[in-house]
């Protein structure tokens, strides 16, 4: 009985914590590119994102907020680690605001030069 009442709580702490989470903080995109090129992102991601053979592309379809702030705080393997004092959490999500404000480009076969 205990047991289910503490996996009851747990299940829903769990819960609420995932939907606030999940939710991406609101972000400015034009300081968030100026992060992304002062905190050296761009060095190993592209200038917007696009990814280098330093680091994996990012944009158009960046990874959801919540895995995306863990990566940065706690990379899973090269990548440097940023920590709050020199990346806070309002610059981190303005750097999302602008990695999500990357559009796709066009397709191949929608560029007239490359159907010649
Ligand atoms: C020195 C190169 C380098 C720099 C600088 C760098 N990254 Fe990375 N990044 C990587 C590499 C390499 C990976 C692959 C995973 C790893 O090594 O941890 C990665 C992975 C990521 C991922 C996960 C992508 C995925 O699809 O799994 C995110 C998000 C990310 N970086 C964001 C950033 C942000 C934001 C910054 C700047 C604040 C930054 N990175 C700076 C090299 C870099």
């Amino acid at each position: 009985m205990k047991r289910t009442i503490v996996a009851a709580i747990a299940g829903a702490f769990a819960a609420a914590s995932f939907a606030v989470a999940a939710q991406a903080p609101a972000g400015d995109a034009a300081r968030g590119k100026d992060h992304f090129m002062k905190g050296m992102c761009y060095t190993c991601h592209g200038t917007a994102g696009l990814g280098s053979r330093y680091g994996p592309q990012l944009a158009p379809h960046p990874l959801p907020w919540e895995a995306f702030a863990h990566q940065v705080r706690q990379p899973r393997a090269s990548m440097p680690r940023y920590v709050p004092q020199t990346l806070s959490e309002q610059d981190l999500a303005d750097i999302y605001a602008y990695v999500v404000s990357v559009k796709p480009g066009p397709k191949a076969g929608a560029i007239p030069l490359l159907k010649d």
